[in-house]
């Protein structure tokens, strides 16, 4: 019985949806190449190419951007939630508490027909900038600001959040952003949102699932980790920060925002976000940038391993004005649409996933009274 760590190189199934070839750093949705897609699509493109497995004309997009943005608005019951939680301490944690809720809502919670499907997908990807909005208007103690259907979806996020329309080039960096997270094969939050669909539970359960695992600093939550590095390393000169860097990897911890699974060279999502942080940094006059640049040439020089996604993330968020606290839910934004695109993959080729175990410990023991231990 040979055992594969965190199921290093294991292939668990065939897939259509999206290819990693990390070795030359190629990540395609549906065959299409991301800097291709990256120059060329908007997010709600992109969601139609994954979720029908096919580029939309332009009266398909239209029609699909339209539905998207009607079913924006949240359900009274759930806007008196937010307004009535006990606590407000992680926006991660309330965003999959909603889903759940949102869940409990449908009364066609188990129909798995495609139809039923879609309804859920649209009303899921459509919902989660109001809740994460709202939330943070709550927090603020301050007016919701409702969703504006004739805003794309980037854009309406941004002045739900802010309550002033963006420019268009924080639009278009929002956008480009959530392209770049939408779908990236079978990392740890989309297997959660297959494993849950495997069972055939319902489509927010996976959800609530893949939410739950990206919740982790080894996975989405790196980026807002990056951000706290960056603060703390902002200004000081290659020396002080190869000093930090050195006492991080003496004490074994991970450099947040570097290395990953599949890609051994460049990640080409980070080459897009360095890109696009640069040109913010440029424009509202930062330097995230001049700090990563210098971490990327030491983190290399000592470990051999890239800044990844989560990376650049981080100064395009810091940029756009997003809470720290936020960063993960930028993320779910996006990947939301692989999620859904991967479980809807799940319940139409399914079997339930259960792998196996090597049992290591004691067999067959006598059963002692309590008295006797
Ligand atoms: N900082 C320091 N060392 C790192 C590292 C990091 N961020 N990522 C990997 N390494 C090192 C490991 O220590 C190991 O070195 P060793 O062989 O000397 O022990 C080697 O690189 C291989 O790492 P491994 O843990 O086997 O890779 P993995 O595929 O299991 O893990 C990640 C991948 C993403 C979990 C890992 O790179 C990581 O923890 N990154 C930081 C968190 C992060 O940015 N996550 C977002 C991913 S998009």
């Amino acid at each position: 019985m040979s055992i594969h760590y965190g199921l290093k190189g294991i292939v668990a199934l065939e897939s259509n949806i999206s290819r990693i070839d990390g070795g030359r750093s190629i990540l395609e949705y549906r065959g299409y190449n991301i800097h291709n897609l990256a120059a060329n699509a908007s997010f709600e493109e992109t969601a139609y190419l994954l979720l029908k497995g096919k580029l939309p004309t332009t009266l398909e997009l239209k029609k699909f951007s339209e539905t998207l943005a009607e079913r924006r608005e949240l359900p009274g019951k759930i806007i008196g939630v937010l307004y009535n939680l006990p606590t407000i301490n992680y926006p991660t944690v309330i965003l999959r508490t909603i889903y759940s809720y949102l869940g409990d809502m449908d009364e066609k919670l188990f129909q798995i027909n495609s139809e039923e499907l879609m309804r859920k997908a649209i009303d899921l990807i459509a919902k989660t900038p109001t809740i994460i909005a709202y939330y943070q208007n709550i927090r603020e103690n301050k007016p919701l600001t409702h969703p504006n259907k004739t805003l794309s979806h980037a854009a309406n996020f941004l002045w739900m959040l802010n309550g002033i329309e963006p420019d268009r080039v924080e639009e278009k960096a929002l956008d480009l952003d959530l392209v770049l997270h939408a779908e990236h094969t079978l990392n740890a939050s989309t297997f959660a949102a297959r494993i849950a669909a495997s069972t055939l539970s319902d489509m927010y359960a996976g959800i609530v699932s893949a939410t739950g695992t990206l919740f982790g600093p080894l996975h989405g939550g790196a980026s807002h980790n990056v951000i706290k590095m960056l603060r703390e390393l902002e200004g000081k000169d290659a020396k002080d920060i190869e000093k930090w860097i050195d006492n991080k990897l003496q004490k074994r911890e991970r450099v947040m925002g570097f290395g990953h699974r599949v890609y051994k060279t460049l990640d080409p999502r980070a080459k897009e976000l360095r890109k696009l942080a640069k040109k913010l940094d440029n424009l509202k006059g930062n330097a995230w940038i001049a700090v990563s640049d210098k971490l990327t040439e030491i983190v290399y020089r000592k470990k051999r391993i890239y800044p990844n996604v989560d990376f650049y993330a981080a100064s395009v968020y810091a940029n756009l004005g997003i809470p720290e606290d936020q960063y993960i839910n930028m993320f779910v934004m996006g990947r939301i649409v692989g999620w859904i695109t991967h479980m809807m993959d799940q319940y139409q080729n399914n079997k339930i996933i259960r792998p196996l175990q090597k049992y290591i410990g004691k067999e067959e023991r006598a059963y002692i009274q309590i008295d006797k231990r």
